[in-house]
């Protein structure tokens, strides 16, 4: 149980005092941890009905990474043989064992009326106050949110019989005192952006330094026209959020200037509504920003895997983002999206965490969605893509911890299923967007006792499950195809205010650890091309919600700016600067890694197009065959990418956190990936 950590002495004594020895304290905290927010009133009255859950302990939760090593590692005998939805949810709910013991607790406490959740991962039912307290020899308190006026009833300890104590996770209500927090978030990208001067070719590679067009992706990537038949099962999957809207005369503008007539109009992505999110508004674009980020991955998608179709999983949900630069109170995440891609996600239990989290998820009905929800959330309604994109994030500082590491956890298991998912690493090299654009910092860093001097990684993007990517650029002067050609740099555009500069997301973890696949890549960075910076290696424990990541305690007294210890991001990096786009009829240049996350998910499209078509599986998790061929990739050598008022870190020979393992080269990409095993369905029930 993780939530020992949480036992206070004094308390534990107490409790023991007044429990029969066959009762053990299983969760418990002190009274004066409480947030000053909650004010303890009286006792719950004894007939008031309490609705009660008991979380039940999952199996395999620790196994996780182990399994998909076991079907994404190259050197694996079940290499690409990704599991199914169903193989999934077997492996890692409750045993019945579990089940069994606490029914039978239950039962002959005389407790009936016991619900199990679809996915067995809970039991529920009500009952009088005075039953529950006697139950798990507990005193209940109504408490009341001083901000919000709601009430909740809570205890300060719980106590079940020792021999069913390992089948169980939490039971709410219980501990639990969750006032609403709110999360930052960005879009990477859609802010950069300038109107492309005429004088650039539309075509053809003379003005790639200047204005990127299709053919440049192209030439810098060797990626040729695609000549297979569309697979069915294998569309490009884009993520997009709120105020997110194509315009089909703009994707018709660009196919007519900068496809060379290969992509005929009327081409067209296909919305898939996550809980009623639209994406397409034909007649009523409000503002250049609202097509900001959704043409910019459709102007750079379209090119690479037409004739394949891209769907877009679009949020719309106010909740998870407000366009509200001035006030950037917004909450953000993904469970919505995870919920509608795998319907065990909606009650699946980990961390202490049960399903969507009533205070960073929207409810349903959802007034908050554009243009109202009435329906309820939607759980396991998409088949999940083989590969999907996004390009939104936060500050993993600003994320409750037990709230991030489920999400992280169910990124494992879409990639057990052979889905690759790539997000941008940000645009703001190793800090946040600076106080002036929204930031919690003056220069966007964290780690207050320091005076704001820790680099602030990003979130979703620290979980290792992930792959991310970094951005690129055309050195000014420099030529694309040809012998001759100069390699790409790390991105780098200063800015009017010296803190919003842009420059590749980047960094190491405060939460999860170095992963394995990329042990060696990340230390030989670290040993042969030390940052000019002190470090820490503490990492912040997994414990229950709301905690959040505090930096000041891992930095400690050191002074280091960064976690030697943490997973190291990004992955890999793809040209992140000046793409030609057409928003509201006009071209203009875009620059973020929201421009370089979609054209490398585009590649992979093309390269699990090619593996369907000779008979082998998906891809799935990409990185630990990526970190044992660095050889498919351009290393990136030149450039940094600067934040905090550093110059951040600096790219190297091999991995670095500013460019990963660098730009793909897709002749050798997908030569590798062709050699590797084919895979299949593994279908051995674990
Ligand atoms: C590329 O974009 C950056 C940032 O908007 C800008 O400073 C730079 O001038 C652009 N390059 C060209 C050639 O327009
Ligand atoms: C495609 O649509 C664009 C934008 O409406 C238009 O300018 C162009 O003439 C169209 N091309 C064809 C072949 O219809
Ligand atoms: C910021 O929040 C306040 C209070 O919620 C609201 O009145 C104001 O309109 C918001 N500002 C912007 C720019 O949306
Ligand atoms: C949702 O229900 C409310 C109340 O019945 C109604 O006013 C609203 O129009 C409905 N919204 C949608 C999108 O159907
Ligand atoms: C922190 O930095 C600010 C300016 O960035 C400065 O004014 C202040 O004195 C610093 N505080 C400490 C404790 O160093
Ligand atoms: C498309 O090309 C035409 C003809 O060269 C030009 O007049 C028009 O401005 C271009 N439009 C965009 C959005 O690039
Ligand atoms: C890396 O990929 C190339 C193909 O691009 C292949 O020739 C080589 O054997 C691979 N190396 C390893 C270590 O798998
Ligand atoms: C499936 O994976 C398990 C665990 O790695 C392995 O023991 C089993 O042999 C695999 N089954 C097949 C058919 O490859």
């Amino acid at each position: 149980m993780v939530h020992s950590l949480l036992l206070v002495a004094a308390l534990l004594a107490d409790c023991i005092a007044a429990a029969p020895t066959s009762h053990v304290i299983h969760e418990a905290r002190d009274p004066a941890s409480v947030s000053s927010r909650w004010v303890q009133k009286g006792r719950v009255a004894p007939d008031a009905l309490l609705p009660v859950r008991v979380g039940l302990t999952q199996s395999n939760l620790d196994r996780g990474e182990e399994m998909l090593l076991d079907v994404s590692d190259p050197d694996s005998p079940n290499y690409g043989k990704h599991w199914t939805s169903e193989q999934v949810t077997d492996f890692f709910k409750p045993s019945d064992e579990s089940t069994a013991a606490v029914k039978s607790w239950l039962e002959s406490s005389g407790f009936s009326d016991l619900s199990l959740s679809d996915n067995k991962a809970w039991i529920a039912f009500n009952a009088p106050a005075s039953k529950v307290e006697s139950l798990l020899h507990a005193e209940f308190y109504e408490f009341e949110d001083s901000v919000t006026k709601g009430k909740a009833p809570s205890t300060h300890a719980y106590s079940v019989p020792k021999e069913v104590q390992p089948h169980i996770d939490f039971i709410t209500p219980g501990l639990k005192l969750l006032p609403p927090t709110k999360v930052k978030a960005n879009t990477f990208g859609a802010a950069r952006r300038a109107p492309s001067p005429p004088q650039y070719s539309n075509y053809g590679l003379s003005t790639c330094d200047e204005a990127v067009n299709p053919d440049c992706l192209a030439a810098l990537y060797k990626i040729p026209k695609q000549t297979l038949t569309p697979n069915p099962a294998n569309q490009l999957g884009l993520y997009e959020s709120i105020f997110q809207r194509w315009d089909p005369t703009d994707l018709d503008l660009f196919f007519t200037n900068y496809t060379h007539g290969n992509i005929p109009n009327g081409t067209e992505p296909v919305n898939k509504a996550v809980d009623g999110g639209e994406s397409e508004t034909p007649h009523h674009f409000v503002s250049i920003t609202n097509g900001g980020e959704i043409e910019l991955d459709l102007d750079v998608a379209y090119p690479i895997v037409y004739p394949q179709k891209i769907y877009i999983y679009d949020e719309d949900d106010l909740h998870y983002q407000r366009v509200d630069i001035a006030n950037l109170t917004t909450t953000f995440g993904f469970n919505d999206l995870l919920d509608a891609l795998d319907g065990s996600y909606c009650t699946y239990s980990a961390y202490g965490e049960t399903g969507n989290d009533p205070n960073l998820d929207p409810k349903y009905p959802d007034p908050e969605k554009h243009g109202g929800f009435n329906g309820t959330l939607e759980c396991g309604v998409f088949k999940p893509p083989y590969v999907f994109s996004s390009s939104y994030g936060g500050q993993e500082v600003d994320v409750p911890i037990a709230y991030q590491a489920r999400q992280c956890n169910e990124f494992m298991k879409l990639g057990l299923q052979g889905t690759s998912i790539f997000f941008a690493s940000g645009d703001s090299g190793v800090a946040d967007l600076p106080a002036s654009e929204g930031g919690d910092s003056p220069t966007g860093c964290t780690g207050s006792n320091s005076n704001y001097t820790v680099f602030n990684p990003a979130w979703p993007n620290s979980c290792p499950y992930l792959t991310n990517v970094g951005a690129t650029e055309v050195a000014p002067g420099a030529t694309v195809g040809g012998s001759d050609a100069q390699p790409e740099v790390a991105v780098f555009f200063p800015a009017a205010n010296p803190e919003n500069i842009y420059s590749s997301g980047g960094g190491f973890s405060n939460i999860y650890p170095r992963p394995s696949y990329q042990q060696s890549a990340v230390e030989e960075y670290l040993t042969k091309h030390t940052p000019p910076y002190k470090s820490y290696s503490d990492l912040a424990k997994i414990v229950p919600n709301p905690a959040k990541v505090n930096v000041n305690e891992l930095q400690g007294k050191t002074g280091g700016r960064y976690n030697s210890a943490g997973r190291g991001y990004p992955d890999v990096s793809c040209n992140g600067a000046n793409a030609t786009i057409v928003i509201h009829g006009e071209a203009l240049l875009e620059s973020g890694t929201s421009q370089a996350t979609p054209i490398f998910a585009s590649i992979i499209n093309r390269i699990v197009e090619e593996r369907l078509a000779a008979g082998k599986s998906s891809l799935g998790f990409l990185n630990p065959a990526f970190y044992k061929n660095a050889s498919i990739f351009n290393d990136v050598v030149k450039g940094h990418n600067a934040g905090c008022g550093t110059n951040g870190f600096e790219t190297a020979t091999g991995w670095d956190p500013v460019s990963g393992l660098g730009t793909p080269d897709y002749p050798k990409m997908l030569a590798y990936f062709m050699s590797l095993p084919s895979g299949g369905w593994n279908s051995t029930s674990y």
